[in-house]
């Protein structure tokens, strides 16, 4: 008898141990700095560029065992939100505001030179994204004090120069009082999503369409878009940043047809996400200040994995390994059973 309970009750302890097991943890890689990291760019599993406010870029060629921090010269005030790596030397980093400032490494965040710079007043990057190839990109912001329109710049040379686009971009005409979120540079999807947040959220896909997710205010919207490496549906996440524990109406399921059809979670990530990623077809990993979710089903259901703040996570698109960044300079790469 008493061996027959001891027994049942190690299945129980091996059925608890199997089930926690197979829940990611987050293992932190880096801390302590004190910068706000919003870019995040892994090239393969061993390297990984992240950038922030205070000029600060960090780089990794060793899978994030070791990061080394760089301070860009003469730009240590700006907010460097978003980041494009093609590779352990070449990167671009993007300045927000005042003016709107794109930088490009060739040696590894040595020394930067300036590929884009528009001084026109109110100008305010969100986001980078580029071709697979990493060739063909496009910088997002919004729209200028006497133009709807979203701002678009484009590359065709790996950065190297831009041209402004958004002459050419009628179809992305904004409300008042709508506009995109700089949290973690993923909102544009290369070469033909957008979505937006404020007093409206919408996605400009094939038309321009109202999503079904919290919006009204300035800090409520949309602030990042996934697309299902098969092209065939995407993720999209947001809520409330200045409530970001409220778990509704913060994820949109949409089916990328012509005319895109809208779904939302049974389940929905647990608080206001700034970023979502695909990690395989129907895998998917969002963070946010209140915590990072993951989903194997196709973003219908979400399971919380950590209540860590980050503002960004990002996957190689031949590698394995998902690595955030956030508040505090924070560096982590979350762990599969
Ligand atoms: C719009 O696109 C055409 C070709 O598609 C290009 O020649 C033109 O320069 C573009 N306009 C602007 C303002 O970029
Ligand atoms: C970009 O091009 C459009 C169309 O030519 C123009 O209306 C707009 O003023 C330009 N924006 C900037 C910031 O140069
Ligand atoms: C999931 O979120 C709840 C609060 O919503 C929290 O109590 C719990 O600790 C979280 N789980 C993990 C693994 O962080």
């Amino acid at each position: 008898m008493l061996f027959r309970f001891f027994f049942s009750f190690m299945i129980l302890i091996c059925a608890q141990n199997n089930l926690q097991a197979q829940m990611p943890v987050i293992q932190f890689l880096d801390s302590g700095r004190q910068c706000s990291l919003r870019g995040l760019s892994v090239v393969s599993d061993d390297i990984i560029w992240a950038s922030g406010s205070k000029g600060t870029v960090a780089r990794s060629t060793n899978g994030g065992a070791s990061f080394e921090w760089i301070t860009v010269a003469g730009y240590e005030d700006r907010e460097f939100r978003d980041i494009q790596a093609f590779d352990s030397n070449k990167a671009v980093i993007m300045a927000i505001a005042s003016p709107g400032i794109i930088l490009k490494t060739r040696d590894g965040g040595k020394s930067w030179y300036k590929v884009f710079e528009d001084t026109t007043s109110g100008m305010f990057l969100d986001a980078m994204d580029f071709d697979e190839a990493g060739i063909n990109g496009l910088v997002a912001g919004d729209p200028l004090p006497n133009d709807s329109r979203i701002y678009f710049a484009m590359t065709q040379n790996q950065g190297e120069s831009w041209h402004n686009v958004t002459g050419n971009s009628t179809m992305f005409k904004t409300v008042e009082g709508e506009a995109m979120f700089a949290s973690s540079g993923t909102n544009l999807a290369f070469p033909s999503a957008v979505v937006t947040g404020g007093k409206a959220s919408r996605i400009f896909y094939n038309g321009i369409f109202t999503l079904p997710i919290m919006q009204g205010t300035e800090s409520t919207g949309a602030n990042s878009i996934a697309i299902s490496p098969d092209g065939r549906n995407a993720v999209v996440v947001g809520g409330d940043f200045s409530n970001d524990k409220l778990n509704t109406n913060n994820c949109v399921l949409i089916q990328l047809k012509r005319r895109p059809v809208f779904g939302i979670p049974s389940t929905p990530p647990h608080g206001y996400r700034s970023c979502v990623i695909y990690t395989a077809k129907n895998d998917l990993v969002t963070c946010g200040s209140s915590g990072t979710d993951i989903s194997t089903d196709g973003g219908r259901n979400w399971q919380n994995i950590s209540t860590a703040s980050f503002h960004v996570c990002d996957k190689a698109r031949k590698g394995k390994v998902v690595f955030l960044a956030g508040t505090r300079g924070r560096i982590a790469k979350v762990v599969m059973p």
